[in-house]
């Protein structure tokens, strides 16, 4: 007899589906564009800093002058990270994977925070801010702490940017070196119902708290389909190592359909918004810190890409070279991805709670049909 039961329609990995309003970004697929709360991105890059960026996500309008410093004196004075924390990254493996790193670190801050369950605005804000503070320091001290070097401790008279460099190397870079820098955190920032802003409020929708929702998101931003294509693509440029092996390296690919990483994006068909902005900085940096090697390889795999593919850049195929010429380690990129990202996280954090329902799809079910116990060949009765 055949099975009657009518089958819904099934939208696997939620694909083209409408799941809530948002406020706080727009990406329009048809002009590969991306606005925060209603300015265009490439304009924010220009004349913003990324403090003005996390401002105007998380409260809707841009700070004034006075508003700015208020923000960034707060931000400053909650950078430093205690001696329970300091212990917690000397006593992890120092071959864990810094985003495995920040994943605790976050979640153990959440313990110390006796505010944790506060889910007013202004206690929602206060603990995002604080992981935005943080997380840059989480990050320097434990890549420092692998390499067998002193942390280096935050600085209140510096950016956020800027800071974070000085907590890595212990020296800032060339202004043009931390403009591009800032450019990747302000267009990391947000990129609305992506798989680890869907994770934050996935756990958000039960109420549950804050730095749960952050810890969440940052596993879900590991994987390499998302956040760690930054990653992935800086591999795939040290395997291929001088640009005159690009090309057959990509013909290979192509011709075996691998994955390539750092190409094609879910939503975006015709170009990724962030990627023309980015791939001026990755130039300009490259000049500067001799990374024209990079520049070159990049080109090839793109150029064959879109002519045998079709298939354009995202985000992370300028950001992957941009890091490793600012000299950061592979492992570090998706870190840093997600140091921006706590700000689009937390909005929607926010934004989640303001106006909640739970998070809950259906399944049809492809198992076995209904059977007992007692006609079970393999198993055997044994009662308590
Ligand atoms: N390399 C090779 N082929 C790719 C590709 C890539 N990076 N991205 C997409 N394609 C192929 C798909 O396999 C598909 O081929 P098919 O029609 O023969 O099945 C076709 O292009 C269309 O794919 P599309 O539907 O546009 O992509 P998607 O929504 O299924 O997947 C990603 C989107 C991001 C998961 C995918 O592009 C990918 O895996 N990219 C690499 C990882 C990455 O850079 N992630 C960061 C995203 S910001």
């Amino acid at each position: 007899m055949t099975d009657q039961k009518k089958q819904p329609e099934m939208h696997k990995g939620l694909v083209g589906v409408y799941v809530d309003d948002s406020k706080i970004s727009e990406i329009t697929e048809q002009t590969s564009s991306l606005t925060y709360r209603g300015y265009a991105v490439q304009d924010l890059a220009e004349n913003c800093r990324f403090e003005e960026v996390a401002y105007l996500l998380w409260n809707g309008e841009l700070p004034t002058n006075n508003q700015l410093a208020e923000f960034e004196h707060e931000e400053r004075s909650l950078r430093s990270i205690d001696d329970n924390l300091m212990n917690v990254l000397k006593s992890i493996d120092k071959n864990a994977h810094p985003m495995d790193v920040l994943r605790t670190a976050v979640s153990f801050i959440g313990t110390q925070d006796p505010n944790w369950s506060d889910e007013t605005p202004e206690g929602e804000m206060k603990k995002s801010l604080n992981m935005m503070a943080k997380m840059p320091t989480i990050i320097a001290t434990h890549m420092r702490l692998r390499k067998g070097l002193e942390p280096i401790a935050p600085r209140d008279d510096l950016t956020f940017s800027e800071n974070f460099f000085n907590m890595a190397f212990d020296k800032i870079p060339e202004p043009e070196v931390a403009k591009a820098f800032d450019v990747t955190m302000m267009l990391y920032a947000e990129h609305s119902f992506n798989v680890s802003t869907f994770t934050a409020r996935t756990i958000t929708s039960s109420l549950s708290d804050v730095y749960s929702a952050v810890s969440g998101a940052i596993g879900s931003l590991k994987g390499r389909l998302h956040g760690g294509a930054n990653e992935a693509v800086m591999h795939i440029m040290d395997e291929i190592g001088e640009p005159e092996n690009a090309q057959a390296w990509i013909d290979d690919a192509i011709k075996n359909k691998k994955v390539v990483m750092g190409f094609g994006h879910a939503v975006y068909k015709h170009g990724d918004s962030r990627v023309p902005t980015l791939k001026a900085h990755f130039n300009n940096v490259a000049k500067i810190k001799g990374g024209e090697k990079l520049v070159k390889i990049a080109k090839i795999l793109e150029d064959t890409m879109l002519r045998e593919k079709n298939i354009k850049p995202n985000v992370d195929y300028p950001i992957g070279p941009l890091y490793r010429m600012m000299e950061f380690d592979n492992d570090m990129f998706t870190p840093m991805f997600a140091m921006a990202r706590i700000v689009g996280w937390t909005s929607h954090v926010m934004e989640q709670r303001s106006n909640n329902k739970l998070i809950r799809p259906l399944c049809t079910y492809g198992g076995e049909a209904e059977r007992k116990v007692a006609n079970s060949k393999s198993h055997k009765k044994i009662g308590f």
